[in-house]
């Protein structure tokens, strides 16, 4: 169980730096030692907390970074090594190091990966001593395949969960016969598979679950998964119904996320310390049975697979 970092940098409603820091230490205080972030989190927000975080803590703390959402407009061609190494730069000073530890490129638009002067940037950063490793974030499953043909990305950052499933059919496979590593984003599906939210939740206008439900400024995949939202609502409550006793529904979606050996780590987000601490929780469960897990395919399949799984 990692961290991820977007929340505390903005996109989610107010946040506070102090509340932030917490919410890192309690990820820390729990074992995580791998933390996902952007350098657009907050602009630079998000990357310098975890700067401080480091500066506070002294066990190992391994940072994915991304780049290539500064562009503006986002197009293929802006994804030239004089572009890329200028955000590096900046995700150096933000994170307060010499060399990242891993850079992805943030889901860049599809023809980015048939672009393999891209990639070759990337080997001269690392070349550099400018990053230790470089992966990719990317929206689609065949984006996925695609990106792992160029055999120095390390690493493959997808959304995965209860009600994205896609990713297993074909990719995990893959990615593990060439030992990429997966990243398992949005895995609650933006809070939905917490089971707290309700028909009538109200987010703040700065919260990406309040403009972009429709893919209004990004990906709308990005925003409750993709999934519809009353739908995903009838979903979860079927969900409820075979949680185990004393399983949280986080920790239980988070738990199904680690049934699958090929991914390396999920990356849920969370701005308070309490948040984190039951997220991490998840590790310490024991597997979910066969009957959970099928409950899980079927109420993916009844519900969710129409809306989602052709789309990603
Ligand atoms: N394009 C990309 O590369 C990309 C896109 C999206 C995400 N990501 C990465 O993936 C990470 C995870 O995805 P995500 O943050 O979008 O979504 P997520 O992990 O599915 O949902 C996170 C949100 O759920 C709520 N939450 C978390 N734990 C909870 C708990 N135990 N109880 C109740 N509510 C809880 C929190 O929001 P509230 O408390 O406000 O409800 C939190 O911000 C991000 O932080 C980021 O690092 C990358």
């Amino acid at each position: 169980m990692s961290f991820g970092a977007w929340a505390i940098g903005g996109s989610w409603g107010n946040v506070d730096d102090a509340e932030s820091m917490r919410a890192l230490n309690a990820a820390i205080d729990a074992g995580v030692n791998f933390i996902d972030t952007a350098d657009v989190y907050g602009m630079g927000r998000s990357e310098r907390l975890i700067a401080q975080l480091k500066r506070e803590r002294k066990e190992t703390i391994v940072v994915a970074t991304k780049a290539g959402r500064r562009l503006s407009p986002h197009t293929p061609d802006g994804y030239i090594k004089q572009n890329l190494t200028a955000f590096i730069e900046d995700s150096l000073r933000n994170l307060a190091t010499d060399c990242l530890d891993l850079v992805q490129l943030h889901c860049p638009p599809t023809e980015v990966y048939y672009r393999p002067e891209v990639f070759s940037a990337l080997d001269d950063l690392v070349s550099a001593g400018k990053i230790r490793f470089y992966g990719v974030s990317v929206e689609k499953v065949e984006e996925a395949l695609k990106a792992i043909e160029f055999p120095n990305v390390q690493t493959v950052q997808i959304i995965f969960n209860c009600f994205r499933q896609r990713p297993a059919d074909r990719f995990f496979s893959e990615a593990k016969q060439r030992q990429v590593g997966i990243l398992a984003r949005v895995p609650l599906a933006s809070g939905l598979l917490t089971g707290k939210l309700r028909r009538d939740s109200q987010f703040a206008a700065d919260d990406h679950r309040n403009f972009n439900r429709h893919g209004e400024q990004f990906d709308a995949g990005e925003t409750f998964a993709g999934v519809d939202y009353d739908t995903a609502l009838e979903a979860v409550e079927e969900i409820r119904r075979v949680l185990p006793a004393g399983v949280s529904m986080a920790q239980f979606a988070l738990r199904w996320i680690l049934m699958f050996d090929a991914v390396s780590c999920a990356i849920p987000g969370g701005k308070r310390p309490e948040q984190v601490a039951e997220n991490c929780g998840a590790s310490d469960l024991p597997p979910l049975s066969r009957e959970q897990m099928e409950a899980v395919a079927k109420i993916y399949d009844s519900r969710v697979r129409a809306l989602v799984h052709q789309r990603w």
